[in-house]
């Protein structure tokens, strides 16, 4: 990347977007970089996280190293006691997945093998994998006590009970492999028909949560040097990625039969910015689903959802049309808003009037979270599906966005109701973002003592908050943007959404609006203590009820 300095700022075109001019400013002064292409901003360690795809730990010893600073000596007895725990386990995990490996070659594992045969998967592929076979309850203690584990090890790993017995005896070993290449665990699964669980799961320890973890992330981002995805296939199963991955579909996660997590779909965008979701066929329509698109949405990624015939999941697909079936569906697959929007439709009878009203009034809420121009070619959208104008649609989103109740059926009030809370909630954002803004912007309007911690709720809003308040009681300098990526590693967009939100007025209206929201917040504040006083009131006795009634009688009259 080329940095040209032109007065005490730097330009370059942007390392995060194509393009052909520089719009990608870093500020040495306030030890910051942002885009104005596609707004992507944050510090020397968010730029690490991104652009190299480190962890935040990985980021700060990276630079630690290249400043020549030595990191601190871990004191604390807790933590070295924990790391010991946590190597000895990594080092028994990897023992028993050459123990279950070199399993599945002997003859005890005939039935696991011909399993495999039975499935497809070949012998490449098994190795690629890992895969193995665990032959008995006892034979993975004996080989490694031999080894010199104790038993306290292999029970800490999960490995085995205090009886030394494998819960996954006589299944079929798939080691869960972490982006280090580190065995954090394994799902066993059963070879019989009626066996259940159909698979088990190392429970959790250490160094595995299946909550946080996805299957082959190794492999993919092994292939990720070489091929170079910008997107992945996200699904549900063990099987479908080694389906997939052996069809040559390399760029292939799965979670492990629990609902996505935030960890998971940042972990996620670490890598890659689009994801294609492929839930198996009856999942699609459901509640947690959508959730679970919404939070890969909210990570940042594009998101493209699959639909696979009723029934089926990847693996099918593949075995049944091949790798080129599979990527048939990923062509096919829709943007996050048309799906939704289209599987709406799906679930009204669109030949009847009423039908065509319900489900345009069900769009409502999910036009309402667009953009301007994501909206008017949804709204498009809505109307070629339900016949109705496009004006009566525009007409009745605007009077849901006003809050104004819109004939709807029963069942959909409660989200209704949801959708409003969730355009106050939107509203106070705002405010405090751009009051938290202005400060940091040293904007002359701001006078220290104008609000305090209480005003805000979003975890991102209260560490600005105590960072701005420390940098103002020690006086030592002005708050820098740079350091407010390392408030929240986790949420650069808020951090950035904070910083920028003052520039969303234009100068001469800054000061007025900044006053309008300080009242807004010191009302809604007033009535949040008044509320929680109240409360209080119910069981308060003696000194702290009088002192609660005093300060109730005050808020009262500052009304
Ligand atoms: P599936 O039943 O869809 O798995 O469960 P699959 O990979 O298609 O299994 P096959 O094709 O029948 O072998 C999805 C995932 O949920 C978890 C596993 O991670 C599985 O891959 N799961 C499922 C369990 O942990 N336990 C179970 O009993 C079932
Ligand atoms: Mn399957």
């Amino acid at each position: 990347m080329y940095l040209q300095k032109k007065g005490n700022k730097y330009w370059a075109c942007c390392p995060f977007h194509s393009e052909k001019t520089a719009s990608f400013v870093v500020n040495a002064d306030e030890q910051y970089y942002h885009c104005f292409g596609c707004g992507k901003s944050g510090n020397v360690i968010t730029f690490l996280m991104e652009h190299e795809r480190m962890s935040y730990v990985e980021a700060v010893e990276t630079l630690a190293r290249e400043a020549r600073m030595e990191l601190p000596e871990e004191e604390d007895p807790e933590v070295i006691a924990r790391r010991a725990k946590i190597s000895k386990i990594l080092a028994a995990n990897k023992a028993a997945a050459r123990f279950f490996y070199s399993s599945l070659k002997t003859p005890s594992a005939a039935a696991a093998v011909a399993y495999l045969d039975k499935r497809n998967i070949s012998p490449e592929i098994r190795v690629s994998f890992g895969m193995g076979y665990s032959p008995d309850g006892h034979s993975l203690a004996t080989a490694l006590e031999k080894q010199g584990f104790a038993r306290n090890t292999l029970v800490m790993a999960g490995l085995t009970g205090e009886d030394g017995y494998d819960p996954l005896a006589k299944r079929l070993i798939i080691p869960i492999i972490n982006a280090k290449g580190e065995v954090i665990g394994f799902g066993g699964r059963t070879l019989e028909k009626d066996i259940k669980p159909k698979y088990r799961n190392t429970k959790g320890t250490l160094v595995f949560d299946k909550r946080k973890n996805l299957f082959n992330v190794n492999l993919f981002k092994k292939t990720q040097a070489d091929e170079k995805h910008t997107s992945v296939v996200l699904t549900e199963g063990y099987m479908d990625v080694i389906s997939l991955y052996q069809a040559g579909i390399h760029n292939v996660v799965a979670s492990m039969g629990t609902s996505l997590t935030t960890e998971q779909c940042f972990e996620i965008k670490r890598y890659v910015s689009e994801v294609y979701v492929c839930f198996d066929g009856d999942a699609a329509g459901q509640g947690a689903t959508w959730r679970s698109l919404d939070m890969l949405k909210e990570a940042g990624l594009e998101v493209r959802v699959m639909s696979l015939p009723d029934g089926m999941d990847p693996d099918d697909v593949v075995n049944k049309s091949g790798a080129e079936g599979f990527r048939e569906l990923m062509r096919a697959a829709l943007p996050l808003t048309e799906f939704k929007i289209r599987s709406l439709a799906s679930r009204q009878n669109l030949n009847t009037l009423r039908g065509k009203e319900k489900f345009a009034v069900s769009t409502l809420p999910v036009l309402s979270a667009l953009d301007p121009i994501g909206r008017e070619t949804h709204i498009a959208l809505v109307s070629e599906l339900s016949g109705l104008s496009r004006d009566s649609i525009s007409n009745s989103l605007s009077d849901y966005r006003a809050g104004v109740s819109v004939t709807r059926p029963k069942s959909e009030e409660k989200d209704a109701e949801t959708a409003v809370k969730e355009n106050i909630n939107a509203a106070n954002l705002n405010m405090c973002r751009f009051v938290l803004s202005s400060v940091i912007d040293g904007k002359s309007y701001v006078r220290v003592g104008d609000f305090g911690e209480d005003f805000f709720t979003h975890p991102v809003h209260k560490a600005v908050y105590a960072y701005i308040a420390e940098r103002i009681e020690k006086k030592d300098r002005a708050p820098l943007k740079g350091d407010l990526f390392d408030l929240a590693p986790e949420d650069p967009e808020e951090v950035n959404a904070v910083i920028s939100a003052v520039d969303a007025l234009p100068q001469d209206k800054q000061a007025e609006y900044y006053e309008a929201c300080l009242s807004r917040m010191r009302e809604k504040s007033r009535k949040e203590r008044i509320a929680e006083i109240t409360g209080k009131l119910k069981t308060a006795e003696g000194d702290l009820k009088s002192r609660l009634e005093q300060e109730l009688l005050e808020l009262l009259k500052k009304h």
